[in-house]
């Protein structure tokens, strides 16, 4: 089964260049209209790669070949994660010559390392990992190694076991930071002398909350803000409505920023400040920062309801594809690979950011303002 099918998987490769737009390869900001432009060109190329991966996926079927892939998702909490389910299922598809077996872990870390222990049970070929938390990982790991099941891993991170073969996912240190950054940069704009600031932050132990509160909070640091509160909404919007709700109740007309770590929990937040009558957005008085940028996030953006929105990318699917092809042709894999990631905004005032991102270097970002085709571009 773990025979290199890569007549195949070149094949399917070309295919992958469809879903490819806004992954790692992409330019950060590459305008609306390039990616437009490059999806035309590639149009004729992969439709007649995916007729030719459809033929050799049925020989490959025909001779027993195909690659059975586990994929243990976190869940189905945000718009974020049904595009990143997306991603992966049409990367790796019956066409491209992959059986996936695919597990919605609903958040639950146990029901989660359950269905990695399944997977390595029925002796899949691979298995695809995006870790609902970031530790509590290498006694599993450990078990597929010795069962020699490569894995990869997507998005989130693992931060106690290095037992796998490679990651592809966001630095979410930086998007707190560019978060921190823009904000900075916006108050001074509009002469706002004090922030007091909430926060909601994503499923608690998440690389994506961690690296976001870390970010942010350097600015928190050294602007000398005030954060009133950091609750979890656990990426829901149902957590974000919850989380303002009691939010209101302690600091209603305290607080002029809040910091929503995903779209669906803005969106949340959102309707439960409409319903208290607190203006918000670029007209009102609350500032609202999110993160993912999804379609509806960006409408949000473009109707000046979040001020900015930090893109998290969750186009994976085609470099998991990418991985499994080279492992299978016996070739090396990059350990870590970073997506782009274009920070949004709803005014077109301030056009870039700098500040020293995670790795300790000085950066100046574009801000990209959001119109119409911008949301047209979207996930
Ligand atoms: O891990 C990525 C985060 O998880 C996204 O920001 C969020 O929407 C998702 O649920």
């Amino acid at each position: 089964m773990r025979k290199a099918l890569s007549v195949l998987l070149t094949a399917a490769m070309a295919s992958s260049l469809l879903a490819a737009c806004g992954s790692s390869s992409a330019p950060a900001a590459a305008p609306a209209e390039t990616k437009a432009a490059e999806t035309q060109a590639t149009t004729a190329a992969a439709t007649e790669a995916v007729k030719e991966v459809t033929e050799a996926a049925k020989e490959a079927e025909a001779k027993g070949d195909t690659i059975t892939v586990g994929f243990a998702q976190v869940g189905h909490e945000s718009d974020w994660r049904t595009a990143s389910t997306n991603s992966v299922q049409a990367a790796l598809s019956k066409e491209n010559g992959i059986d996936l077996q695919f597990v919605d872990c609903d958040n639950d870390s146990a029901a989660q390392l359950e269905a990695v222990r399944n997977f390595i049970q029925q002796g899949v070929d691979y298995i695809v990992i995006d870790p609902i938390v970031s530790t509590g990982w290498d006694t599993v790991l450990t078990e597929a190694d010795d069962a020699g099941i490569p894995v990869i891993v997507i998005d989130r991170t693992i931060d106690d076991s290095d037992k796998y073969v490679s990651w592809v996912g966001s630095e979410f240190t930086n998007e707190g930071l560019a978060a921190g950054a823009w904000l900075k940069a916006y108050v001074a704009d509009k002469g706002i002398s004090e922030v007091n600031a909430l926060v909601i932050s994503g499923t608690t132990g998440s690389s994506a909350q961690i690296g976001r509160s870390n970010g942010f909070d350097k600015f928190v640091e050294s602007e000398k803000w005030n954060k009133l509160d950091e609750q979890t909404g656990d990426f829901t919007q149902e957590g974000g409505q919850k989380v303002m709700e009691s939010y209101l109740k302690s600091y209603n007309g305290k607080f002029n920023v809040v910091v929503c770590q995903n779209d669906n929990e803005a969106f949340g937040a959102i309707d439960a400040m409409k319903a208290a009558g607190v203006s918000y957005g670029v007209d009102g008085d609350v500032i609202v920062i999110s993160f993912d940028a999804c379609t509806a996030g960006l409408q949000k953006v473009l109707a000046g309801e979040i001020n900015a929105d930090f893109q998290c990318n969750p186009l994976q699917g085609p470099d998991c594809l990418n991985i499994i092809k080279k492992l299978q042709a016996g070739e090396k894999v990059d350990q870590k690979t970073f997506m782009a990631e274009p920070w949004y905004v709803a005014e077109d005032k301030l056009t870039e950011i700098t500040y020293t991102n995670n790795s300790g270097k000085e950066v100046t970002e574009p801000l990209v303002h959001v119109d119409q085709a911008v949301v047209d571009a979207a996930y």
